[in-house]
């Protein structure tokens, strides 16, 4: 029996999706015998509450020099963002420093930078940290734990926000994390975080929120518990749309700001959910296996009426769609993505091609399977001239149109 990454005690395997390579690793033809596979799989903890990958790659594996996620690939992403840098300076006072933990290409703090506040971003992978550079914004291009964040003490002093959005659930040390951070903050300073919510991926299915960088999957009840062993304690969460569901979780040295309101909604909604128990998580397993079968049975179906089906958007989380429903080239032509560096390579393990924005119009499909679905407004009014079906698989497997959505 596997243990727990937080607490230590012993994990119970929930759900395997079997092999699966990396998520982001957009590979070239030559590059096809050497790629990475590890068995995907999740535990939870009973005692801590923690939902968990049970193996994870080594994180060098995963974020490097060729990293192919870029936050400000998303209009609606940029204007979170924005907002999230004005709310930040609001909470702060006079000549605040402000950090945050995987920075990415400076989405956020480019708005810190340009107000002359300042600011760190701590970010592993180096071609985005050059771009967040590029945008004024200071980077070091490092992993985040309890000896950065002394470095980072004796060169600036405490920190009042250190903020971090997509990013704490990719960090497997969490309890060394959590000492760097409660070491780094001033006595009234924040930790605030944002990521996919457990709450929305139970409810929701979206098993697709689970690949080799989200090695956690958290809930209030869970981040109380890893946090709390450093004397830091939940102050606020509010709920958000992002990623297909959100949350943002804010953490202060105990007995310093009162609890919110928000924080016992939220805890209460999470036991009527059962995330405290097992038996959600059994379900969890249940419905994946279900939503599988539904896809798998549906786009055999399409191919077999002679259409054509493409995936849009090379997500991430399409990795462990695709890879766990055994979908390649058979059933899916293409996937149209914006991203440059994704362009001309094949998709991870099911080797799908990726191609631009301009196949797709040139090309289009008859179905479009949604991988971006977090991002469906934004979508469905750029491609407001698609006249073929759009498919979905959250919260259950489904056909619709463009101007239903
Ligand atoms: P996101 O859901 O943020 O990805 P992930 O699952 O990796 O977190 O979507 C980002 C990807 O979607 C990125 O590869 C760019 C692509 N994309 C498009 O191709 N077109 C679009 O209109 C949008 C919004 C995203």
């Amino acid at each position: 029996m596997s243990e727990c990454r937080i607490c230590k005690s012993s994990l119970h395997k929930i759900i395997s999706f079997g092999k699966m390579p990396i998520a982001n690793a957009f590979l070239e033809e030559s590059q096809f015998s050497s790629e990475h596979f590890f068995e995907l799989a999740c535990g939870y903890c009973e005692k801590c509450f923690m939902f968990q990958l049970i193996d994870q790659p080594t994180p060098e594996i995963m974020f490097h020099d060729e990293y192919a996620f870029f936050s400000q690939t998303s209009k609606h992403m940029c204007n979170h963002f924005e907002g999230v840098a004005n709310k930040l300076i609001s909470l702060t006072r006079e000549d605040p420093f402000i950090v945050e933990i995987g920075c990415n290409d400076g989405i956020m703090l480019k708005h810190v930078a340009s107000k002359n506040i300042r600011h760190l971003g701590i970010e592993p992978s180096g071609n985005v940290a050059k771009i967040a550079n590029s945008h004024g914004v200071s980077t070091v291009s490092e992993f985040f734990n309890s000896s950065t964040a002394d470095t980072i003490l004796s060169k600036n002093g405490t920190a009042d926000i250190i903020y971090s959005a997509n990013v704490m659930c990719h960090i497997p040390d969490i309890p060394d994390l959590a000492l760097g951070v409660v070491n780094l903050l001033s006595d009234d300073g924040r930790l605030i975080f944002e990521d996919p919510y457990l709450g929305d991926i139970l409810e929701k299915t979206s098993y697709d929120q689970i690949y080799d960088e989200h090695v956690y999957l958290f809930s209030l009840h869970s981040v109380s518990q890893a946090f709390g062993a450093v004397g830091l304690e939940l102050i606020n969460c509010e709920h958000l749309d992002t990623h297909g569901g959100s949350m943002r979780y804010t953490l202060a040295k105990s007995g310093v700001y009162p609890v919110s309101s928000n924080v016992r909604q939220y805890l209460d909604y999470e036991r009527r959910l059962g995330v405290n128990r097992i038996d959600p998580y059994v379900e969890f397993r249940n419905n994946c296996e279900r939503s599988k079968k539904a896809l798998r049975q549906l786009l055999q179906q399409l191919k077999e009426n002679g259409h054509k089906v493409a995936g849009y958007a090379a997500t991430s989380k399409s990795t462990t769609i695709l890879n766990y429903c055994g979908i390649d080239s058979s059933l899916i032509d293409y996937i149209t993505d914006t991203t440059p560096i994704k362009q001309g390579k094949f998709s991870p393990g099911m080797h799908i091609p990726i191609v631009p924005a301009t196949h797709f119009s040139e090309s289009p499909p008859d179905y479009a399977f949604l991988f971006a679905w977090n991002h469906l407004k934004e979508i469905m009014a750029k491609e407001s001239n698609f006249d073929g079906n759009w498919i979905t698989h959250v919260p259950e497997v489904n056909i619709f149109q463009g101007e239903l959505a």
